[in-house]
């Protein structure tokens, strides 16, 4: 469809976009990812980004918190992980909320906004478009695609304000929302809406589902070839959006970070269910135990 010229992800492709890590370097060098996901019921999104973005090779990863997240449930998030509050419950926001987000995303060099984030930032459309203006690179997923796509324009003009780059992870129900079309539209024709996005909103669209397509601005086309039903389960999804984020603090560009850590995510789902768990049985979780030695295979 559309004729859209497009490239596989090879095991070579992939290896060829591998950063190797300096020796001479330390946490400084591979950037701060401050992540804004959870709220009542849905902090398991935002503790999978965290160790995500950790896992994939992230210096520091902050993860913002409302004050009403109680100290039990930090418990549950890696120790490695830097917890700054912002004033108010998860879900309100408030003009001080977003002041507050607005200085800690000043802290660090890449963020991830979305996975179980609510839908409530859609009340506020200035609070929201605030966020457009953030001077990091973001990682959009989830719910705050859903908010997107509820402005009148689609999120049209959010993207338009954006003066960083942008990957977006959107499934293809939050992707439809975005287009105004059919989930069935979409799958019929996943590279060319991909790319149609890609170049009209100036991001780096990652369609997710088997197949995952990666499209870019230039425009360029890459199809992933790694994973399994496996992955159809809760959270790998949050999962995937840390680990992009955790590339790009770690120095690879918004594209290679797309193809590395699709590839990468789809390959350490592979290993799981050869190793220890079964197509049936994965937790997006057990995809920690296996990103290493996914990452090795492309080293
Ligand atoms: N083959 C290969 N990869 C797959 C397959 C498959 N059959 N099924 C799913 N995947 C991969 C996708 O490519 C993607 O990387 O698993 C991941 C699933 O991501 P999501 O669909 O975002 O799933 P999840 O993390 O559970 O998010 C669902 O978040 O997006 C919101 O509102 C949504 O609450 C929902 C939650
Ligand atoms: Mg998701």
């Amino acid at each position: 469809a559309h004729g859209a010229h497009h490239y596989l992800i090879t095991p070579d492709l992939a290896a060829s976009r591998y950063r190797k890590r300096p020796t001479d370097s330390h946490k400084g060098t591979f950037g701060r990812v401050g992540i804004l996901a959870g709220s009542k019921g849905m902090y398991g999104a935002a503790r999978l980004a965290v160790e995500a973005a950790y896992r994939a090779g992230a210096g520091l990863v902050y993860y913002f918190a409302p004050t009403d997240l109680s100290a039990a449930w930090l418990t549950a998030f890696p120790v490695e992980a830097i917890i700054k509050r912002y004033p108010g419950r998860a879900g309100e926001w408030t003009k001080e909320a977003i002041d507050a987000l607005v200085a800690l995303f000043r802290e660090v060099t890449t963020g991830v906004i979305g996975p179980g984030l609510g839908m409530n930032l859609r009340e506020n459309v200035e609070l929201l478009f605030t966020l457009a203006n953030l001077p990091v690179t973001l990682v959009l997923d989830a719910d705050f695609l859903s908010v997107l796509a509820s402005l009148r324009d689609r999120g049209q003009s959010w993207f338009a304000r954006r003066s960083f780059p942008t990957v977006i992870t959107p499934h293809p129900k939050e992707f439809a929302r975005l287009l105004d079309v059919s989930v069935e539209q979409v799958q019929a024709n996943r590279l060319g809406y991909a790319k149609e996005f890609a170049v009209a909103s100036n991001v780096v669209v990652v369609l997710k589902g088997a197949g995952t397509v990666i499209a870019t601005p230039q425009p360029r086309i890459w199809i992933n070839q790694t994973g399994n039903s496996g992955l159809a389960t809760g959270g790998t999804g949050d999962v995937l959006a840390g680990m992009i984020a955790g590339l790009v603090a770690s120095g690879y560009d918004v594209q290679d970070a797309a193809i590395v850590g699709v590839y990468v995510h789809g390959l350490a789902a592979q290993l799981a269910c050869q190793k220890e768990q079964s197509e049936e049985s994965l937790l997006a979780s057990d995809l920690f135990r296996w990103l290493g030695t996914a990452f090795r295979q492309i080293s």
